[in-house]
């Protein structure tokens, strides 16, 4: 297996800590993702690449019909034990368990660059109605902000973090132009034992070897109990999220 796919498979070894440590989404965003809708009415939904049921969760609670798609058997067993009212699915972005045309908008959260945009966006496009949307989220921390920037050196290993340019990655015959929007938003950390619990739910130190992943956390510990804005009890992660939509247009 390349390393690639080791990494879209990783995630499943540490599924617990993946639900209690990652952040959830916020709100805005997915309303702002469904507005090309121009409907307030409780919509079908699919969480693509659902994971734990970070993304899913929110979803649900905003009232939708949610339907859960995840190929790793961990993180879909950890989406059922803690999201309720989902219809849950084992299945790939490639190949959807779902009929043609009944859901109104596909999420995919923190996951697109996992998938082979070849086969992903025309079985997107299926299950989609016409005038329904794409929208794909990732979750990056604010470098903006001093503190966070430099933790990110730190914690960087030798497999490097996926960012690419999604636009690119998203741009489809079967769907009107991309748009972004980019949204504010925290996680609460108890302590810095539990941020660096978070960063060890990433594929880039999932796939590192047991002695880099030691090394990495010794420097993250010992940076954030010499910082003043982390070392003094609970803190707010300063988190962005980047929200692209499109929308599906009529054949
Ligand atoms: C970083 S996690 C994101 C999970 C969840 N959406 C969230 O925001 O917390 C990436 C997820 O993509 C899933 N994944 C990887 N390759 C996939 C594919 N080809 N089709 C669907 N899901 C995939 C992984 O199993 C993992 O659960």
């Amino acid at each position: 297996m390349d390393l690639h796919a080791r990494r879209a498979d990783s995630f499943g070894a540490q599924a617990e800590a993946y639900a209690e440590h990652r952040p959830d989404y916020p709100v805005a965003a997915i309303r702002w993702a469904l507005e090309p809708l121009g409907t307030s009415e409780r919509l079908d939904v699919l969480d693509l690449a659902a994971g734990t049921g970070k993304l899913t969760g929110v979803l649900v609670a905003e009232g939708h019909r949610v339907t859960a798609v995840e190929p790793n058997e961990q993180m879909l067993s950890e989406l059922v034990r803690r999201v309720h009212d989902v219809r849950a699915l084992p299945g790939h972005a490639e190949h959807i368990p779902v009929p043609d045309q009944t859901i109104d908008a596909v999420f995919v959260g923190t996951a697109f660059h996992w998938f082979d945009p070849e086969k992903a966006l025309p079985e997107i496009a299926r299950v989609l109605r016409p005038g329904g949307v794409l929208a794909a989220m990732w979750i990056e921390h604010d470098d903006d902000v001093e503190w966070l920037a430099e933790f990110e050196r730190i914690s960087a290993t030798s497999v490097e973090s996926q960012r690419q340019d999604p636009t690119g990655m998203m741009a489809h015959p079967a769907f009107g132009a991309v748009e972004q929007k980019t949204f504010p938003h925290a996680q609460r950390r108890e302590s810095p034992e539990a941020l660096i619990a978070t960063v060890n739910t990433h594929s880039r130190m999932l796939v590192v070897d047991d002695e880099e992943r030691a090394s990495i956390n010794e420097k993250m510990l010992a940076f954030l109990r010499s910082r003043p804005e982390t070392s003094n009890g609970p803190f707010d992660v300063p988190l962005r999220v980047k929200a692209f939509r499109m929308v599906r247009v009529s054949e």
